[in-house]
Parts: C-alpha cells; structure tokens; sequence
C-alpha cells in the first residue's frame, strides 16, 4: 500500500514563490508515490479577519492554482477543508487534550498575534490544533511543507502520541518533509525575513501570477550583500537566497550555479535570474485558467467525498475511544 502524504495552504492573499518552492513544487513531485491529499484550508484562513465576499473566490482560485501547478485530480485528492467537517469536529477533541503551555510556544502565534496575547484571536492561538486534526484525520506518513510550518508539525506528532498513550493507538505519528534547498525562501527586500503573503513590502515577494515585467523590477531592485561572488554563503543571506532561486527554478545542482556564475557579477546574475523564473512561472501561468468552473466544482466534489470517507472512519474511532459515541 501506498503511504500517505497530507498537506495544505491558506486561501489568504496570492501565492509567491516561497509557498512553490518550499511546499507545492514538492507536493507534484511526490504525488506518484503517495496516495495524496492536499487540501485548501479556508478554515484556517478566518484566524485573521477576511472580507467575506473575496474569501470563497479565493478559495476556489487556490484550487485552480493547486492545478496548475501540476497536481493531477487522477493521482492526488484535492479538497476545501470546509467540505470535510470532521476536521473542526477532531479540532474539539484535541483541543481538548492540547495544553495552554504548548500552544503558547508556538512562534507564529507571537508573529501574527504581534505579540499582544490579551487582543489576539482565540482561533489565531489554537490554529495549531486544526492543523494537527487535518493532518491525523487522514493517518498521514509524510507532511510536505516549508521550514515555518516545522513547529506546527511537532505539535501534531505531540497530540497523536499523547492520545494514543491515553486512549489506545488511533492515530500514526506524522513525519515532516521539509526540503533541504527552498524551505524558506526569504524577502527580497529583507532576507532576514522569510517571503510572506502578508509582507507590507510588495517588492519582497514574487507572486506567482507577477508579469515578467513584475518578476524583472522585483529582482532587480532585491537587496544584495557586500562581496562580490555569486556563491552560496550563508553569511550573505541575500545572495544566499537569490542563488536558491536560481538553483531551484533552473533545476541545477549548486556546483553548477557556483560554476556558471564564476567571475561574474550581480547585473548579470539578476538578469539570468530574472529570466529563468520568468521562464519557470511561464507554464503555470498558462495552465491556471485551464479547467472551467464546472470541471473544478466537479474535481472538489470528488475530493471531499474521498476525504471524508477516510476522515469519518478515524473520527468514529475517536469518538468511540473517547466515550463520545
Ligand atoms: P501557508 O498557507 O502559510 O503556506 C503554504 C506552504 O508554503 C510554505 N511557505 C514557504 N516555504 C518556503 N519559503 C517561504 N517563504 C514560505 N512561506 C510559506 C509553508 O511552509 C506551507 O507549507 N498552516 C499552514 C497550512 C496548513 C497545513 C495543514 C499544512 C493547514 N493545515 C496541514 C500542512 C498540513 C499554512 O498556513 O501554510
């Protein structure tokens, strides 16, 4: 039997490049070998206030996006976590045996929450949990996702360990799949930041439907380091960061990045980039449009169904476990 990959992003603000490189890129790559389920968490996404009228269309454009990339409805399940109710419901349960002390530590928290806790939204503070019951409902082996996420995780192997000693074995235990290049693709405007939806500093981001003109301005007005090689050096995070870009949308081993670029300088590297993501975004971009709103409508439907059947199956079980039913 195959195993099992689950994972998902938020329909909040546009993809960029970050969110490709570090997750969905990898999500197509394994899709043959795991019996996948990659889910667009709209529930997750009312943690911050959203305007209700845009969250829906969004929604379904991140479906289209998770098309385009280049996840196949014949080989990976794709659904609305709305669709699948048992996630909020396995959300109550692990909420109840998650302790306020955990979820304090997670450091997204304190991002989004900016710190203030007294004003912070209550589903801002247990979002964790609803990860952890969409992950858990489906018995996943493998969560493939970028670096900022890797807390998260933890929490999620903690509550599957935690009631499988308290109630009996129910769920697996989920391993992490983080990549070693392009798990946290930073800003261009600041790499110390990592490249965020939300960033104020629209210059920081590639978004994933930027025109090639968008794309060329971006990098060639993103921040470099002092020196001069165009090398990976993790002490140059700028430089760091652009040659993981280049690496990754030009597919090259690093050796050759480093070779290519020998004795040459930051115009030329950034036009060579510049082109090479226009190039890499190229396709995709041509694909995002390609299925109609019935044909989408359609390939979600399917997908709930076959999530909830999983689904329904382990939240029985925990019901039971648990004395509820
Ligand atoms: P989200 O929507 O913020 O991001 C989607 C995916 O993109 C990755 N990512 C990055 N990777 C590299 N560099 C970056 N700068 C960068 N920014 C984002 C994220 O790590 C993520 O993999 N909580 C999750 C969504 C979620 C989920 C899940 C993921 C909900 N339930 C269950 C996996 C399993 C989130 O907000 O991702």
């Amino acid at each position: 039997m195959k195993k099992r990959i689950f994972s998902g992003a938020q329909p909040t603000g546009e993809l960029h490049i970050g969110n490709y490189l570090g997750a969905l890129k990898n999500w197509v790559a394994l899709q043959d070998e795991y019996e996948s389920f990659y889910c667009i968490v709209n529930l997750h996404a009312i943690t911050l206030p959203q305007d209700p009228h845009g969250l829906r269309q969004k929604t379904l454009d991140l479906a289209k996006i998770y098309l385009a990339a280049g996840v196949d409805p014949a080989k990976a399940t794709i659904f609305i976590q709305s669709d699948v109710p048992e996630h909020a419901e396995l959300t109550w349960v692990l909420s109840c045996i998650a302790r306020m002390g955990e979820l304090e530590r997670m450091t997204q928290f304190k991002d989004k929450g900016k710190g203030n806790a007294e004003r912070a939204g209550v589903g801002l503070f247990t979002y964790p949990i609803l990860m952890a019951a969409d992950i858990l409902l489906y018995q996943t082996d493998l969560v493939p996702v970028g670096q900022d996420q890797k807390q998260h995780l933890e929490l999620s192997r903690d509550l599957a360990i935690r009631f499988n000693r308290d109630f009996g074995e129910t769920f697996k235990v989920p391993e992490p799949y983080i990549p070693k290049a392009g798990a946290s693709i930073k800003s261009l405007q600041d790499p110390q930041k990592k490249m965020s939806k939300s960033d104020e500093n629209l210059k920081g981001a590639i978004f994933l439907m930027d025109s090639a003109e968008t794309i060329t301005k971006k990098i060639k007005s993103a921040v470099t380091d002092s020196g001069t090689d165009i090398t990976f050096d993790e002490s140059r995070p700028a430089i760091n960061n652009l040659l993981t870009i280049y690496q990754l949308v030009t597919g090259k081993s690093g050796d050759e990045c480093i070779a290519h670029f020998e004795g040459k300088g930051y115009g030329q590297f950034k036009g060579e980039l510049a082109e090479a993501t226009v190039e890499y975004l190229r396709p995709f971009q041509d694909r995002v449009n390609h299925y109609s709103d019935k044909e989408l409508a359609e390939i979600l439907k399917n997908g709930a169904d076959k999530a909830r059947a999983i689904s329904s199956a382990t939240l029985a079980d925990v019901y039971h476990k648990t004395g509820i039913k």
